[in-house]
C-alpha cells in the first residue's frame, strides 16, 4: 500500500544546530523510509553526532523534523522516544548494576504503558505475568544476537562487541520506527563489526527507518542504501555509496584524507 505519495518515514528539514558562536550544524535536511538504512558519514568534528541531537531534540535548534509526514519538531526527546523515534550514543549506555536481561525488561517497559509493563513493576502482581516478560526480553535479546548464556551477566562483565550490539538492542526496545545510531562499530574490528552490519540489516528487514552514523567505510558502504556526507555542518554530497565513492567533492574532503 506504499503509494508514491506516501512521506518518508522520517524527514528533516533546514536543521541548525549553534553553540554559541560555532554553528555545528548548518541547514541540514534528509529523509529515511522505512526499512531503509541511510547512512551518515563525515569527519571528525563535522557535526553528526549534533545531527542526532537535533533530530531527537536534544539541543535547541532551527528547523523542521517530520515524522510519517506530522511535524513533530516542538516535541519533547521523551515524546519523540515513545513515538518510537530514538537514539544511541556514541558511548555505551546502560544499567550497570543490572544484567542484560534486566536491561532488556527495562527497555521494554519504557515502551510500554501497559498492565503488562505495569506488572513487571508490581512483583506482587501475577508472577506468570512477569515470566511472561522475561521470556520476551530474553526473546528480544536473542533474537537480535546476544547468546543466552550472557543474559543473566552485568553490562561490564560481557565483552565489549557485545555491549555495543546490546546498546542498540535496547533502543530497540519493544520496537522503533526510527533508529538514530551513532558510531555502533567504534572500537570493534572483525567478528564484531560482522555481528553489527547483521543486526542493522535485521532492523531494516523488520522495517524500522535506520539512520547510522559510522567511520568504518566498509562497514557503511556495504549495508547503506543511501549516504549522506556532511563536512563543516553542512551536506558535502547525498547518493547511494557508489556514487559516494566516486563523487570528486567527497574524495577531496573526507575519503581521500581518511584512506
Ligand atoms: N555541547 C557542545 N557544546 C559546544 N560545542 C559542541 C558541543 N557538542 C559538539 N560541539 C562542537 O560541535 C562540532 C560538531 O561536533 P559533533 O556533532 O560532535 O561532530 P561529529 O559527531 O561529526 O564528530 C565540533 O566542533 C564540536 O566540538
Ligand atoms: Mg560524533
Amino acid at each position: 500500500m506504499a503509494g508514491a505519495a506516501a512521506p518518508p518515514l522520517l524527514a528533516v528539514q533546514g536543521l541548525t544546530v549553534r553553540y554559541g558562536a560555532l554553528t555545528a550544524l548548518n541547514d541540514m535536511s534528509w529523509q529515511v523510509s522505512a526499512g531503509e538504512i541511510l547512512g551518515i558519514i563525515g569527519p571528525n568534528g563535522a557535526g553528526k553526532s549534533s545531527c542526532f541531537a537535533a533530530v531527537t531534540h536534544a539541543v535547541r535548534r532551527d528547523g523542521e523534523v517530520r515524522l510519517e509526514g506530522q511535524r513533530v519538531t516542538g516535541l519533547k526527546t521523551h515524546e519523540l522516544a515513545r513515538l518510537g523515534l530514538r537514539r544511541t550514543f556514541q558511548q555505551n549506555a546502560f544499567f550497570g548494576e543490572l544484567t542484560l536481561l534486566e536491561n532488556a525488561m527495562a527497555a521494554m517497559l519504557r515502551d510500554h504503558s501497559t498492565s503488562l509493563a505495569q506488572s513487571i513493576a508490581l512483583p506482587w502482581r501475577e508472577l506468570a505475568t512477569r515470566r511472561k516478560a522475561e521470556a520476551a526480553a530474553a526473546e528480544l535479546l536473542t533474537s537480535f544476537g546476544i547468546a543466552p548464556e550472557d543474559h543473566g551477566k552485568r553490562p561490564g562483565d560481557i565483552a565489549y562487541g557485545t555491549q555495543r550490539l546490546l546498546s542498540v538492542v535496547l533502543a530497540y526496545g519493544a520496537g522503533a520506527r526510527a533508529l538514530l545510531i551513532d558510531e555502533p562499530a567504534a572500537g570493534t574490528g572483525g567478528a564484531d563489526m560482522k555481528r553489527l552490519a547483521d543486526l542493522l540489516v535485521d532492523l531494516r528487514r523488520r522495517g524500522v527507518a535506520v539512520v547510522v552514523i559510522e567511520h568504518h567505510m566498509d562497514l557503511i558502504m556495504a549495508i547503506a542504501d543511501r549516504i549522506v556526507v556532511i563536512d563543516q555542518g553542512r551536506k558535502l554530497a547525498e547518493g547511494t555509496p557508489a556514487e559516494i565513492q566516486r563523487n570528486e567533492a567527497v574524495l577531496e574532503a573526507y575519503l581521500g584524507r581518511a584512506a
